[in-house]
């Protein structure tokens, strides 16, 4: 079932394995017509089945990830890539290490900075000098987070330090480890510097997830569910979401 709306588009596939597969098929065919492509990839549990595909077919030689350049989406302050609860340091054992892409092609959020928020403008000068994303794949957070931009975040935000909300603090401590407390506060790339991305691939699978991709796309747009501003992206969006995700949608099958 393909839906077109306000531009975008909504894939909705049977069921995760379906999805991830579909969101494989966009970095694939990404990295085939430009070797050279700047990617964002999630963190979470929804993009791991893509991952897995991503990985079997670079070991099949059928995507190479050797000039591509990744851009880590958030990271939690303070928080070095030895730390075990690293977001860089799990995309590099979840994803990166499995695809071929060296530390030298992977540019992690400047968490220990010591001037953050000059090193936070630094990164999306990063960017774009890049020429901007050329792919930005993200999941939704329950509260509608995208990447650390959490309710709150307004559209022309950019790379910046927030203020983590008590929901994904928790969301966090399932896979806590160690004995650093949960930040408070994390660095995030920003919604206006992922709406700049030439495509957007947002993946949503589960049925916990269908209600906040009911607000996402069927509500109006506005901050407290920032996820919802990615629809100003319009034909550069595509929705990849199982049928449990979009089980709370209510719109006209046109296929
Ligand atoms: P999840 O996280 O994939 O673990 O549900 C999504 C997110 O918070 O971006």
């Amino acid at each position: 079932m393909v839906i077109t709306s306000e531009n975008w588009t909504l894939i909705v596939l049977g069921d995760a394995r379906a999805a991830s597969k579909s969101a494989a098929d966009v970095v694939t065919n990404t990295v085939l017509s430009k070797p050279e492509a700047a990617i964002a990839f999630p963190t979470g549990a929804t993009p791991l089945g893509m991952f897995d595909v991503l990985a079997a077919r670079a070991a099949r030689g059928e995507a190479d990830f050797s000039r591509a350049t990744i851009f880590c989406l958030d990271e939690y302050i303070g928080v070095t890539i030895e730390d075990p609860n690293s977001l860089t340091r799990w995309l590099r054992k979840a994803l990166l290490n499995r695809i071929g892409i060296n530390p030298d092609q992977l540019h992690s959020l400047p968490v220990t900075a010591e001037n953050l928020v000059d090193s936070a403008a630094e990164y999306d000068r990063a960017v774009s000098a890049r020429g901007g994303l050329d792919l930005a794949v993200l999941g939704l957070g329950p509260n509608g987070h995208i990447g650390y931009n959490e309710p709150g975040s307004s559209a022309d935000s950019r790379t910046r330090i927030v203020a983590l909300t008590p929901e994904s603090r928790n969301q966090a401590s399932a896979y806590w480890e160690g004995s650093l407390a949960i930040p408070n506060q994390a660095m995030t790339m920003g919604v206006a510097t992922l709406l700049e991305a030439k495509q957007i691939v947002l993946l949503v699978t589960g049925q916990a997830k269908a209600d906040i991709l009911r607000r996402t796309l069927q509500e109006p747009m506005n901050a407290e569910v920032p996820a919802s501003w990615l629809r100003i992206a319009g034909s550069r969006l595509t929705i990849i979401a199982d049928e449990a995700a979009a089980s709370g949608l209510s719109v006209t099958v046109s296929a």
